[in-house]
């Protein structure tokens, strides 16, 4: 028998469940499974220096240590309960928060829940082949602990699918662990989950830009009514801010090292010194925010209205909000395609739920592109990145198949396609990423291509050994 109560750190008595925790029994030989089918390929002997979660106290969820992955102890924790929480928002504004879930809302429930559950391990899947070419010692474990985290993120929702959706809850846990990124019979959930991270400037961008949806997700659903998704919720928004972090600092040592080579040898053809030049980098920017700002779904969307009025799932720090929290006579103004032109439109608040949450994302994301900014300028290089607009490189949404510049204007068929490979990423500048893409694992020493970070990890030296190799 295994103590399941040592084996998964937890803060929802597992012991004192017992139909729970035989269900989690069940469950766990099958995560193990697809952990070594699909997670980081030949690390299983690495001992990696990872943060743990142990307990939700401060103290408690950053526990660093080395360890081997197959053995990290992935947890199960929520937020402690309020039990004076209340509703914070739409019909059942100030009714006690949901303990339970309601009949009527059970399947949309569990569907939230399999979505968001499902972008976990896919991440982990698309992630796979990524430490054969680390950049350094120090990335190899960042990548290993954001791996570890979004497995944890898998428990934590497939807890709640175990714990409060009973038959359906389980079989919906099973199929999240036979789905697989990429696959064409049975692939993952959300298209951007089934793209190929093939190198690590995607990675660091996927970091950046599509692990920031998942912070924005998250967030609404820590509103929700039904108290023990918002609990889990905000305990799993304190591990991506790790993530995000990855992603940014990931893409400023891009642009450092760049800039340093162009300010070095006066001249913007870095690809001869073997980095990664700033248009290029430019080209992922408009990929990756564009694939991401589809995960937001249609700009205007029933759907969004009835999770809000149910009390599903809340907008962006609603907490913070000072309207009635109801939205039954506000506007909110979104960009459509009329005959051709863009245009903004006010509509009832309460349909455009989607496109406020992508607006609150984009807000955070331009306030990043700002901080690399800063990189180029400190050289004396005029270079700067910029978003494209909301229109560009769309399949969903009120401009999805919409031919559109970074700049916003719409444009015909033929001059997309005379001008994409300027603005998205081609097959030459992945292959040109991927050739630079060779192991470095020496600690302290870094590839050519990326800068070494500003500090360690959790106050360790750069040149820490955060991966043993036995
Ligand atoms: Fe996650
Ligand atoms: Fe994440």
């Amino acid at each position: 028998m295994i103590d399941y109560n040592e084996l998964i750190p937890n803060n929802v008595d597992l012991a004192g469940d017992k139909s729970l925790q035989r269900a989690l029994e069940k469950w766990q030989p099958g995560f193990l499974g697809w952990w070594n089918q699909t997670g980081p390929v030949d690390s299983s002997s690495l001992e990696v220096y990872l943060r743990t979660a142990i307990s939700v106290e401060k103290d408690g969820w950053a526990n660093f240590g080395y360890v081997r992955m197959p053995e990290y102890r992935w947890g199960i924790f929520l937020v402690p309960r309020d039990d004076s929480r209340t509703i914070p928002f739409g019909d059942h504004r100030g009714e006690p928060a949901w303990q339970e879930v309601p009949g009527e809302y059970r399947s949309t429930l569990r569907r939230i829940i399999v979505t968001q559950g499902d972008t976990e391990p896919a991440s982990v899947e698309q992630q796979r082949l990524l430490g054969m070419t680390a950049p350094s010692m120090y990335d190899l474990r960042n990548l290993f602990q954001v791996n570890v985290e979004e497995g944890r993120h898998l428990w934590a929702m497939v807890y709640l699918l175990h714990r409060y959706f009973g038959r359906d809850g389980r079989e919906e846990a099973e199929a999240l662990l036979e789905r697989r990124s990429g696959d064409l019979n049975n692939p993952r959930i959300l298209t951007a989950f089934n793209e190929q991270t093939r190198h690590w400037l995607a990675f660091f961008m996927f970091a950046f830009f599509t692990d920031r949806d998942g912070k924005y997700q998250l967030a609404s659903l820590a509103e929700s009514a039904f108290d023990p998704l918002s609990r889990t919720c905000r305990f799993m928004l304190t591990e991506e801010a790790h993530h995000l972090f990855v992603g940014e600092s990931g893409i400023a040592r891009v642009i450092e090292r760049t800039c340093q080579l162009m300010h070095q040898h006066q001249s913007t053809d870095v690809r001869r010194f073997g980095a990664i030049d700033l248009e290029t980098v430019q080209k992922f920017v408009n990929f990756h925010y564009s694939i991401t700002l589809d995960l937001y779904g249609s700009e205007l969307s029933s759907n969004a209205a009835t999770y809000f009025t149910t009390g599903l799932k809340g907008r962006f720090q609603e907490g913070k909000l000072t309207d009635d929290h109801k939205l039954s006579e506000s506007e909110y103004a979104v960009h459509e395609l009329v005959d051709g032109a863009i245009v903004t439109k006010n509509v009832p608040a309460l349909t455009a739920l989607n496109a406020r949450l992508r607006d609150d994302y984009i807000h955070e994301v331009q306030a990043g592109l700002d901080r690399w900014n800063r990189i180029p300028q400190k050289y004396d290089i005029p270079f700067r990145f910029t978003l494209p607009h909301i229109g560009f490189h769309r399949k969903i949404g009120s401009f999805a198949g919409h031919p559109i510049t970074p700049d916003g204007h719409v444009i015909t068929e033929a001059e997309w396609n005379a001008n994409a490979d300027r603005w998205l990423p081609t097959p030459a500048d992945h292959a040109y990423i991927e050739s630079l893409m060779t192991r470095v694992v020496e600690p302290g020493k870094f590839a050519n291509w990326i800068a070494p970070p500003v500090r360690g990890v959790h106050g360790m030296p750069i040149e820490f050994e955060y991966v043993r190799f036995n």
